[in-house]
Parts: C-alpha cells; sequence; structure tokens
C-alpha cells in the first residue's frame, strides 16, 4: 500500500515519535508499504511520521546512490537508538520526501554509532560512515521530531519563509501523493 507523504507543516513532523512494543503492529505489513512508498517517490529513506505514524522507524536505499557500499544499503531501522556521532562535519545538499522543491546544505558528523531492531526485533549495532551515515541521520531526525530546514541559519529561513508556507498549504509539486495540513 503506498502512503501519501506528509508535508512540512504537519505537527506529526514535529512531535518525538513514540517506541514500537513489539507484536503491537505489523510491522512487516508496514515495512513493505513504506519501501513501496518510498520507492514510489523515489526516496532514499523514509521514516513513520512522514506517512503520519508517530513511531520510531524507519527505512533506507542507497542502492541507487553510486557510491562505495551502497550496493546492499537497504534496511530496516526500529527504536533506534544514536549511541554517538563523530568526526568532522561535511557539508552536502540534502532534500526531504516531506519538503519537496526545497535542498540546503547540511553540515553532519562523517561517522555514526546506532543501536537498533530489525523488523524481526533482533538488536544490532553498528557503525555507518559518509552517505550511509548521512543518510541515517536524516531519517533518525525526523523521528526525534526534527526536519532539515532547522538546521538553518536565520537568514536562510527568512529567504525560504514563502516557500515553506505554500508547502503548509499545499501550494507546491511533488510528482508523488502528498497529505497536507492545510485544505
Ligand atoms: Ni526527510
Amino acid at each position: 500500500m503506498i502512503y501519501p507523504i506528509v508535508v512540512y507543516g504537519d505537527p506529526v513532523l514535529k512531535r518525538e515519535a513514540d517506541d514500537i512494543e513489539e507484536g503491537s503492529i505489523d510491522i512487516m505489513k508496514l515495512r513493505d508499504d513504506m519501501f513501496e512508498t518510498m520507492e514510489e517517490a523515489s526516496g532514499i529513506g523514509l521514516a513513520a511520521p512522514q506517512i503520519g505514524k508517530s513511531i520510531r522507524m524507519f527505512v533506507v536505499d542507497g542502492r541507487a546512490i553510486e557510491d562505495e557500499g551502497m550496493e546492499d544499503f537497504k534496511k530496516v531501522f526500529v527504536n533506534p537508538e544514536m549511541v554517538w556521532e563523530r568526526g568532522e562535519e561535511w557539508a552536502f545538499e540534502e532534500g526531504c520526501l516531506s519538503i519537496p522543491g526545497i535542498r540546503e546544505e547540511v553540515f553532519r558528523h562523517e561517522t555514526i554509532r546506532i543501536n537498533y531492531l530489525d523488523e524481526n526485533f533482533v538488536e544490532h549495532e553498528e557503525e555507518f560512515d559518509g552517505m550511509k551515515a548521512r543518510i541515517i541521520q536524516h531519517e533518525y531526525d525526523h523521528i526525534e521530531g526534527k526536519l532539515f530546514t532547522d538546521y538553518l541559519t536565520p537568514f536562510k529561513k527568512r529567504i525560504l519563509k514563502g516557500k515553506l508556507g505554500n508547502i503548509t498549504k499545499g501550494k507546491c509539486e511533488a510528482d508523488y501523493k502528498i497529505k497536507t495540513p492545510k485544505k
């Protein structure tokens, strides 16, 4: 099932998401739906709040990115906790399915260590770096109620205010189905 993607201005995107209790939801179905929704929108990551569910889960698929080690980077993260973020911060122009039409440079740490469960509720603790780390950091932010626009300077925020306001009102273009907060 393909969900519409919740866009900027919806309070679900600003909320700290709740842990998932084993057996409380059909996690395999949700995983499949999230991958399907993400693929339909040509995304490389999708967090549950972006489909209106305030729970700690996100999926990533970086296989389309031509970068070392990305060939098998398709994963599910349930109840993740960031253990640490280290290394020099580097800038990259990020986009977000919930903020269509806007891309801005965001600085993030090079390496992360994250603890998480997979879709079978098996615990893992792993380190990632570079683009993998960045994708995970971006999605992890979503379940903490944070968006990449939160990192922008007040000046940049002022410049984008009109555009962001338009997204909230549904006055934006996306080649996937979106759900706008005010309609
Ligand atoms: Ni995003």
